[in-house]
C-alpha cells in the first residue's frame, strides 16, 4: 500500500485531490495530509474522510524542519505531492515576503526532507519514490491577445507577480534537485483552477458570493484579460496519471484548452444563476448585470495565460473531462448548497481582507 504525503491538503486544490484519490483508491492508500491551516485552509473541506482509517491530518508548516523531517522519520512515504503554498497574487501584491517564505523556504525544506529520507548510501533513491511538485502556469509570464499563443513546456519563464516569481523560484529548486541529485521529481504546470472549496478571494466564488448577496462584482481593468479555466477534479486526475505515468524528471502542463475573458466569467456565472434561482427568491430580483463594476485594475496585471496540453495528452493520456458549461453549473450548485461553508469562511477575517482590498478600488 503506498503512502502519500500531501501538504496544503486543506486548502481548495488539495482537498479536492485527497477527495478524488480515496475515490479512486479506496482502502488501497494512505494520506498523510501536512497542512498549517493558514487562513486558506479549512478542515471543513475534509469532514467525510477525516474518520477514515486511511487518513491523518498533521497541523505543521511545511518550513518547520524538524516536523517535516519527523513525519518522514515515522512513516515510509511512498509519494509526496506538494501542493502547500500562499497562492493569491493580489496577496502577493501587498505582502511579498510570506510568499517567498512559504513557497521557496517551505519548498526547500519538503525537498531535503525527502531526499534526506530517500536517498541511498551510494547517492541514488529508494525504488519508486516520487516527488510531485504543483506549479502553475504563471510562471510563464503573459501571452498578448495572438490566439495561435500558448504556454509550452520549453516557453521561458518570466513571472511579474511577487506570487508567480515566488512559485517560479520553487520550480527551480525542484529542477536542481533533479538535475544535481538524479531526485525523483516531476512538476505540474497548471492553469486556472475552479470547482468546490475554493476560497472567495478568487474571481468565481468570489463573483458567486458577491452575485448572492446583491454585492458589487469587482472586474479589474477592462474585464478582458483571458484566464484558461480547469474544472479542479480534472487537475487532479492530471496530478494522479503524472505520478503513475509520467516520466521523471519531466515537467507537464496542465490546461483546460477553456480561455475565457474575465467579464465573460462574470456574466456567465449571473446568467446561470438567474437561472438557478426560483422567481420567487428574493435574490433574484437584483441580480443582473448592473452589479458589475469596473475597478482599478490589479497591478501588473498578466493580459493572457493558455496552455498547451498537447505533452501530457501525447505521453500520458491526459485530457480535460468537464466542460465549462457543466463545470461551472456543478461549481455554482455547490456553493449554493453548501451555503453554510460558505457563511463560515466569510466571516471575521475575511470582511477585512475585503474591506482592504475592494474599499478603495
Ligand atoms: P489554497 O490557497 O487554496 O491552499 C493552500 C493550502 O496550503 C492551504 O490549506 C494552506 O493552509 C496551506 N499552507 C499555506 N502555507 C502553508 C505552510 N507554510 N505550511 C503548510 N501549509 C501551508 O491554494 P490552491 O489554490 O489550492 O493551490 C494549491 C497549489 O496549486 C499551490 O501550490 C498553487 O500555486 C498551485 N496552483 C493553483 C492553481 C489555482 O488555480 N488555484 C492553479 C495552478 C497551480
Ligand atoms: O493561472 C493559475 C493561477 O490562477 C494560480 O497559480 C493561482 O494560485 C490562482 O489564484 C489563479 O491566479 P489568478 O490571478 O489568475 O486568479 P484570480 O481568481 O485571482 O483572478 C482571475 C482573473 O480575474 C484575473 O485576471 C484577475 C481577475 N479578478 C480577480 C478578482 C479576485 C477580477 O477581475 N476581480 C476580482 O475581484
Amino acid at each position: 500500500m503506498k503512502t502519500y504525503l500531501v501538504t496544503g491538503g486543506a486548502g481548495f486544490i488539495g482537498s479536492n485531490y485527497i477527495h478524488y484519490m480515496f475515490k479512486k483508491y479506496g482502502d488501497d492508500i494512505r494520506i498523510i495530509n501536512v497542512d498549517a491551516l493558514t487562513y486558506a485552509g479549512n478542515l471543513e473541506n475534509l469532514k467525510d474522510v477525516e474518520e477514515r482509517d486511511n487518513y491523518t491530518f498533521v497541523k505543521a508548516n511545511i518550513c518547520d524542519r524538524d516536523a517535516i523531517n519527523k513525519i518522514f522519520e515515522e512513516n515510509e512515504i511512498d509519494r509526496v505531492v506538494h501542493f502547500a503554498a500562499e497562492s493569491h497574487v493580489d496577496r502577493s501584491i501587498v505582502n511579498p515576503e510570506i510568499f517567498v517564505e512559504t513557497n521557496v523556504l517551505g519548498t526547500a525544506t519538503m525537498l531535503n526532507a525527502a531526499k534526506k529520507a530517500w536517498e541511498l548510501p551510494d547517492g541514488t533513491f529508494k525504488e519508486g519514490k516520487k516527488f510531485l511538485h504543483v506549479s502553475t502556469d504563471e510562471v510563464y509570464g503573459s501571452l498578448d491577445d495572438d490566439p495561435n499563443a500558448y504556454f509550452y513546456e520549453t516557453t521561458l519563464y518570466d513571472p511579474h507577480s511577487p506570487y508567480s516569481a515566488s512559485k517560479a523560484s520553487s520550480d527551480m529548486l525542484v529542477k536542481a534537485y533533479m538535475d544535481t541529485y538524479k531526485f525523483p521529481a516531476n512538476i505540474t504546470n497548471c492553469s486556472n483552477n475552479y470547482g468546490p472549496y475554493q476560497f472567495p478571494e478568487k474571481l468565481i466564488p468570489l463573483v458567486i458570493s458577491n452575485a448572492l448577496a446583491g454585492k458589487n462584482l469587482p472586474v479589474y481593468g477592462d474585464g478582458k484579460n483571458v484566464r484558461d479555466w480547469l474544472f479542479v477534479e480534472d487537475h487532479a486526475k492530471a496530478i494522479d496519471m503524472v505520478q503513475e505515468k509520467g516520466k521523471l524528471f519531466e515537467t507537464y502542463n496542465v490546461g483546460g484548452h477553456n480561455e475565457k475573458q474575465n467579464i465573460e466569467i462574470v456574466k456567465t456565472i449571473i446568467d446561470v444563476l438567474r437561472e438557478e434561482l426560483d422567481d420567487s427568491d428574493p435574490r433574484k430580483a437584483k441580480l443582473s448585470y448592473d452589479l458589475i463594476k469596473y475597478v482599478t485594475d490589479r497591478k501588473g496585471h498578466d493580459r493572457r495565460y493558455a496552455i498547451a496540453p498537447d505533452k501530457i495528452k501525447k505521453e500520458i493520456g491526459w485530457e480535460p473531462e468537464t466542460m465549462f458549461k457543466e463545470g461551472i453549473r456543478k461549481t455554482i450548485k455547490w456553493y449554493f448548497d453548501h451555503n453554510d461553508w460558505m457563511e463560515h469562511v466569510t466571516s471575521g477575517d475575511y470582511e477585512k481582507y475585503y474591506a482592504k482590498m475592494y474599499d478603495k478600488r
